[in-house]
């Protein structure tokens, strides 16, 4: 598949997510937002791994227009496995857990929209369809690889 139709799908998987986490934010127990939230951590930490160990590197260095969006998105990625991480460590009944899904889910949508609007595209042009189904053949097959806990991310530690 090529590598931009694959985290497009991604994203589609996760928005899903999180309109049922809005959903269920108010009158959904507690037992049924911390599953829910565990099941976007894994999600978004998958495809965070494949995105900065695959995607990423080939952009930055196949792509050197791209250098600022690469870093900016590496931040973005920082602030949500932080978040993902204390999400994971926190019960659903205390108060600031809906609120830290909340943030993450408006970081998120932000940072998608980046993806997709304002450098996918440039990459898309500069890598050409060969390459792009080479890249997603290797993230897909590196989604095996990734990492439970977010922490793990190379953002994480940037
Ligand atoms: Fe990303
Ligand atoms: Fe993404």
């Amino acid at each position: 598949m090529d590598a931009i139709v694959l985290l497009k799908e991604d994203h589609k998987t996760v928005e899903k997510m999180f309109k049922e986490f809005e959903k269920i934010k108010d009158s959904g127990t507690a037992r049924q937002r911390k599953a829910l939230v565990d099941k976007i951590r894994k999600e978004l930490t998958t495809h965070a791994f494949i995105e900065e160990t695959i995607f990423y590197p080939a952009a930055r260095e196949e792509v050197p227009e791209t250098d600022d969006h690469v870093l900016e998105s590496v931040e973005e990625h920082h602030v949500m496995a932080w978040l993902l991480s204390e999400l994971s460590n926190l019960s659903a009944t205390e108060e600031t857990f809906n609120a830290k899904a909340t943030v993450l889910i408006e970081n998120t949508r932000h940072h998608v929209e980046e993806e997709e609007k304002e450098w996918f595209p440039e990459v898309r042009k500069a890598l050409g369809r060969n390459r792009l189904l080479e890249l997603g053949e290797q993230m897909a097959a590196a989604k095996k690889k990734a990492p439970s806990d977010p922490l793990a991310l190379i953002s994480a530690h940037k």
